[in-house]
């Protein structure tokens, strides 16, 4: 039986990550900012799957939450073996209608904690000679789209660097690069949906089972669908002044009402 740590554990496709682990066996570290949340879900899936859940209450986006939960994955005596860095959020707006102090949030859970927890979970697992880290970025890491894209492409550009510096190791690590995800995402942000058609949204257990699989596969950048697949292939071609165009306008329609 192996540990997976999974932050932002409680909503969408943490808790799809939670849930699937949980079933295939593995104990869990749950970790988001909502105690009462995180102690519902780990009682549920214990008593569903029969694994240990603990439970760990960080906010990302300080020092004391980044180190909470650095200090749990450089615990030797009871070993992380999959981390799963998925918490993350998104801004309403388009770059000057965010508060600079959002965008350096952002910056801080996106990218920070994503560093600091990566770097906290594989030394030991480099140790072990196996282990495997899931980044949680997003295809808006391939289009320019303001911080949230930027900060995206830090994480896809970041593990793939650590992968390459790894290999050989026993220790994995893929960025996974959904497209739209039914979850509390877009709600949380304020952001409407109405304008994004129906075929491109995805099913967050679905995403999971995909990106469970790719990283069985040894892939170091997962794009979790065929219809992303396609669209991805399609922007590699398409120059980027026409991509930045469509990608503000398609900000300015679900992002700021
Ligand atoms: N949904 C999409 O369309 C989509 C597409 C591509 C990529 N993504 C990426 O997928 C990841 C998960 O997003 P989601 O769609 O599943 O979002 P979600 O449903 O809103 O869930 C977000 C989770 O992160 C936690 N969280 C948020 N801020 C946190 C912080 N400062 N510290 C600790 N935990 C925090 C939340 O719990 P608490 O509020 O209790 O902390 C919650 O468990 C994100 O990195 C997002 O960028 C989403």
């Amino acid at each position: 039986m192996t540990t997976a740590l999974i932050t932002g554990a409680t909503a969408g496709i943490g808790a799809a990550f939670a849930r699937r682990l949980a079933a295939d066996g593995h104990n869990l570290v749950l970790v988001a900012r909502d105690t009462g949340r995180l102690r519902a879900q780990a009682t549920e899936l214990h008593d569903r799957h029969g694994i240990e859940a603990e439970v760990l209450t960080a906010d990302l986006s300080t020092d004391a939450g980044i180190e909470a939960v650095e200090k749990r994955l450089a615990d030797r005596v009871s070993p992380v073996d999959l981390l799963v860095n998925n918490a993350g959020f998104g801004n309403k707006g388009k770059y000057l209608d965010v508060p600079m102090a959002d965008e350096l949030t952002m910056l801080k859970v996106h990218c920070e904690a994503v560093l600091r927890l990566t770097s906290a979970a594989v030394s030991g697992m480099r140790e072990r000679g196996r282990g495997g880290v899931v980044n949680v970025a997003s295809v808006a890491a391939f289009l320019p789209r303001g911080t949230y894209g930027a900060s995206k492409a830090w994480v896809v550009q970041f593990t793939q660097g650590v992968a390459k510096d790894l290999a050989g190791t026993g220790v994995r690590l893929m960025a996974l690069c959904p497209g739209f995800v039914r979850t509390e995402f877009h709600e949380r942000a304020g952001m409407g949906t109405g304008n994004i058609p129906g075929w491109m949204w995805l099913d967050a257990d679905k995403v999971v089972t995909a990106a469970l699989a790719d990283l069985a596969r040894g892939t170091s950048v997962s794009v979790p669908d065929p219809r992303y697949k396609a669209l991805m292939g399609l922007v590699k071609l398409t120059p980027r002044a026409l991509l930045g165009g469509v990608t503000s306008r398609a900000g300015r329609t679900y992002g700021p009402k």
